[in-house]
């Protein structure tokens, strides 16, 4: 059942041309495809018969050039069609039925509210006709759409309109061309009563661009922030990558049924709409901030993904990895480089490194898998981002970009490998990335152990540096790997040493080095230092490596406070937050250090520090995050050290947030722009701490603040505190909130998603009445991951309850969900992957569930590979 890499074969056919007629109904569409296929001259001879992938369909027509076949002359079964003897080179016709309102699991053509659309990715074209439906098999489409004209006033698919016809029966019809040959899993195609809000965009060259976003009518007011996002993504690609769009349509269409994020489909994007509507009062700054990198993603994708695809799907991250890189540059060009870098390392140290530590741990490049729909995976996407990061940083900007612009020109037009793109980077840099290939191939997270040495005799500072990657599934051994390690030395008055190795006839100026580690164990020896300097590691987080070293306490205070790597700032205050909860677990009586209530106090005072930098500084860790920190996790533990200290804080530090909150107050219209998001945050941050603490006056704050505000970050922030609070208060407040906002969806994904969040003693109970709830619907992603994603991924105390009720009522929804939408299920389980981590006892309960789970008959493959490797 799995697919290996190894296994890969070029096609034995091709695909020139297609021409697709859909004559669209939501209960029965007929789909007629017209195929001009030959033989592949690159791929060695095959046996003469054409296997083409197909699942769901109902054929009912088929020929060859002209001919209609007789029934010995194919086999249908349920993955596809055989067709026996063809000609080298001929014209396949097929009609097939399908039925997209019967369509729950979203994948392929199906119907989203009054609208019908597709996702294609990665293997679901095979869903809409028989196809080659495979990323390197390339193809020029021209497309039909045919529907009702009251119904499906608006028909979309990809590339440019050519031809518009009204029929005689109330049907109208459109059909499209796409100029650029592209793989299956970028075909797409919308229809419906959509809203069009429409702008503008001059390429570099000065070609005009027309941006179209269309939504349902009622969200014509949520669509600005998305277009802006669009305008700007396009304008950086140019002038960072030297990448402009090529069509005269760039099209985007907001669905409110959609299993991922979005999707880049050929000029015609279509997006999970909580990542397209915003308006001040419906979305937080955390959806605008998601909106703007999502829109960026899906845009970049045009050039590593479209232009330049994957040969195979084990090369996924060659696009995914790529653009969610070039997704991060953007974010850091046009907001604050640290926050966003301290954002994504925050992300990948939870989701990454958990899913690398865990019985699904896999490489960047996969080599086996049952269901590609489960590697779209944390590691793909950002530890893949992470590879090509640590490229740019061994190759330097300049050069990075000429290994770019290589690897553009190069591919152009065609269906690669990771493999590819590396050999761009080195043939570009005249470097040896051999080594560094490894990155690619082994799974888990390197560990480095540093520990530092000063030579008051000879002024020299001697780093030692351990590298050691831990055994992952299938993969025991681990090689040494290729880690640019960027440092900085602190001299005793905060300033930047120059970072001299000995022998050296010079030193360089003050400031970064990237050292670079090849070996298991590397000694580095700085020279000319006249005092012992405190190590600045990993700066800007330049490997995705864990690091344990040997400063002190007073050393990552000294951090905190003059480190000008943001990142390592962070990093300090994080390692003090964790070290801190971690002794509080082991001792409840731990007293709270004076000096670092003195750091935090003296932070808060500097009026001229970025508020957002700020208030990431000041954010303890996740409980998620520290429970993966510990040998077996502590579940009531931390939960009980994290609130502890959370209150301690707000009360020690009480007149000090007090006097940033009142100092932070909104005034004027809302303004999406960093320094303000930047205030909200500190502002709403110095909230949770009063109220955590119990301060009456942080709490008068807070319900003023629901009552009052008029943006959705500062409600939902003070909705957040009611709510974990608890008692008649909280229900009102979410009565009057609900009340609000009925008739939003995405709101009401809020409301339920707050309810699950919190660490409530009833919160399981609320939980599974939400899920009676008449607004709920297993049928709507975004509404299963609000109510029970959230449930089961954040609120670690109440879904890891000692009675294994949370574990039970997790695996129900599951085993509901897989009949309807597998994709979403397999999601779903992901906690579970965890379940090692845990106290035997928990354990137990956790694996019971799993078993439950592969003992269900019918399962899908996505459910049964997560539940399967996770008990392997
Ligand atoms: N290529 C999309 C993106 O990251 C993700 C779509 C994946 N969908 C899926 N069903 N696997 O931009
Ligand atoms: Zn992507």
């Amino acid at each position: 059942q799995p697919i290996h890499l190894k296994d890969y074969r070029p096609p034995e056919f091709l695909i020139d041309r297609v021409e697709l007629r859909f004559e669209l109904d939501p209960e029965c569409t007929h789909v007629e495809s017209r195929l001009d296929l030959r033989r592949n001259p690159a791929a060695p001879p095959g046996g003469g018969d054409l296997w083409l992938d197909g699942e769901e369909l109902r054929l009912t027509h088929l020929a060859i050039d002209g001919r209609v076949l007789a029934s010995t002359e194919y086999r249908v079964d349920p993955r596809g069609l055989t067709l026996y003897q063809v000609p080298d080179r001929f014209t396949l016709e097929t009609q097939v039925e399908i039925e997209p309102s019967l369509n729950t699991a979203l994948k392929g053509l199906y119907q989203s509210g009054d609208l019908l659309c597709t996702q294609c990715e990665a293997e679901n074209f095979r869903r809409i006709t028989y196809f080659l439906d495979r990323p390197d098999v390339l193809a020029r489409y021209t497309t039909t759409l045919i529907a009702d004209q009251a119904r499906f006033p608006v028909l979309l698919s990809n590339g440019n309109p050519i031809a518009r016809a009204e029929l005689t029966d109330g049907r109208h019809s459109v059909t499209w061309e796409d100029p650029f040959p592209k793989p299956s899993y970028l075909f797409a195609l919308v229809a419906g009563d959509l809203s069009l809000i429409e702008d503008r965009f001059v390429t570099a060259s000065g070609r005009e661009v027309r941006l179209q976003l269309f939504v349902e009518p009622h969200n014509r007011d949520k669509g600005e922030h998305a277009l802006n996002a669009l305008k700007k993504a396009m304008r950086w690609d140019e002038e960072r990558f030297g990448r402009e769009y090529d069509l005269d349509f760039y099209m985007i269409v907001a669905v409110s049924h959609f299993n991922m994020g979005a999707m880049e489909n050929k000029g015609l994007n279509i997006f999970n709409d909580k990542f397209v509507l915003a308006r001040p009062d419906t979305a937080t700054d955390a959806d605008f901030d998601g909106i703007e990198s999502i829109i960026a993603h899906e845009y970049f994708h045009n050039w590593t993904g479209n232009r330049i695809t994957c040969r195979d799907w084990f090369q996924l991250s060659l696009k995914e990895g790529l653009t969610v890189y070039r997704d991060q540059e953007f974010s850091s060009d046009v907001g604050s480089r640290a926050v966003k870098r301290i954002r994504d390392v925050r992300a990948l140290r939870t989701h990454q490194f958990a899913e690398d530590a865990g019985p699904l741990a896999h490489p960047v490049r996969p080599e086996s898998y049952i269901e590609i729909d489960n590697f779209y995976t944390a590691t793909v996407y950002d530890k893949g981002a992470e590879l090509v990061r640590m490229q740019s940083a061994l190759l330097g900007p300049t050069t990075f970009r000429h290994a770019t612009d290589l690897y553009f020109a190069r591919h152009d037009g065609q269906a690669v490998t990771i493999e590819d793109f590396v050999r761009c980077m080195e043939d570009a840099s005249g470097r040896d990335l051999s080594q560094f290939r490894r990155w690619y191939e082994q799974a888990g997270t390197p560990e480095l152990f540093i520990r530092g040495h000063y030579d008051a005799a000879t002024w020299t500072y001697t780093l030692n540096v351990r590298q050691e990657t831990p055994p992952t599934p299938n993969q025991p051994i681990k090689r040494p790997l290729h880690i640019p390690l960027a440092i900085g030395l602190l001299g005793p008055d905060g300033r930047e040493s120059p970072v001299w190795l000995a022998g050296e006839p010079e030193p360089p100026a003050p400031g970064t080095r990237l050292l670079e580690l090849t070996e298991p164990e590397q000694q580095f020896v700085f020279t000319g230092l006249s005092e012992r300097p405190v190590p600045s590691i990993l700066r800007g987080f330049s490997a995705p490596v864990r690091v344990h070293d040997d400063l002190s306490d007073a050393d990552r205070l000294f951090l905190m406070a003059h480190d000008r790597d943001g990142f390592c700032r962070w990093d300090a205050a994080q390692t003090l937050h964790e070290r801190l909860i971690l002794a509080l677990v082991a001792d409840e009586t731990h007293p709270i250090p004076e000096d670092y209530l003195a750091a935090f106090r003296h932070a808060l005072g500097d009026t001229t520090a970025d508020r957002a930098l700020l208030a990431e500084m000041l954010t303890l860790p996740s409980e998620t995050y520290l429970g993966d920190r510990m040998a077996v996790i502590d579940v009531e533990g931390l939960h009980r050290a994290h609130r502890h200290l959370m209150c301690e804080l707000g009360c020690r530090l009480r007149t000090e947030l007090l006097a940033i909150y009142d100092s932070h107050a909104e005034t004027g219209p809302y303004v999406f722009a960093p320094e303000a998001v930047g205030r909200r945050a500190l502002k709403n941050l110095a909230l949770s701490y009063l109220v955590y603490a119990g301060d009456e006056s942080g709490l008068a704050c807070c319900r003023a603040q629901f009552e009052t505000a008029h943006n959705m970050t500062d409600v939902m922030a003070a909705l957040g505190l009611l709510v974990d609070q608890g008692g008649d208060e909280a229900e009102a407040a979410l009565q009057s909130f609900y009340r609000r906002w009925t008739g939003e969806p995405l709101v009401i994904d809020k409301w339920f998603s707050v309810q699950a969040k919190f660490a409530r003693p009833d919160a399981l109970e609320r939980v599974k009445a939400l899920i009676h709830h008449p607004d709920y619907s297993p049928h709507n992603p975004n509404r299963v991951r609000a109510l029970v994603g959230t449930f089961a991924k954040t609120n670690q105390v109440c879904f890891h309850a000692v009675d294994g009720s949370g574990y039970r009522f997790l695996v129900d929804q599951v085993l509901e969900l897989d009949p309807i939408n597998p994709v979403l299920a397999a999601q779903l389980l992901k906690p579970f992957e965890r379940w090692r981590r845990f106290d035997a006892g928990r354990q137990a309960l956790m694996r019971t569930e799993l078993e439950r789970i592969l003992g269900r008959e019918g399962l899908s493959s996505d459910v049964f590979e997560v539940a399967s490797k996770a008990l392997a």
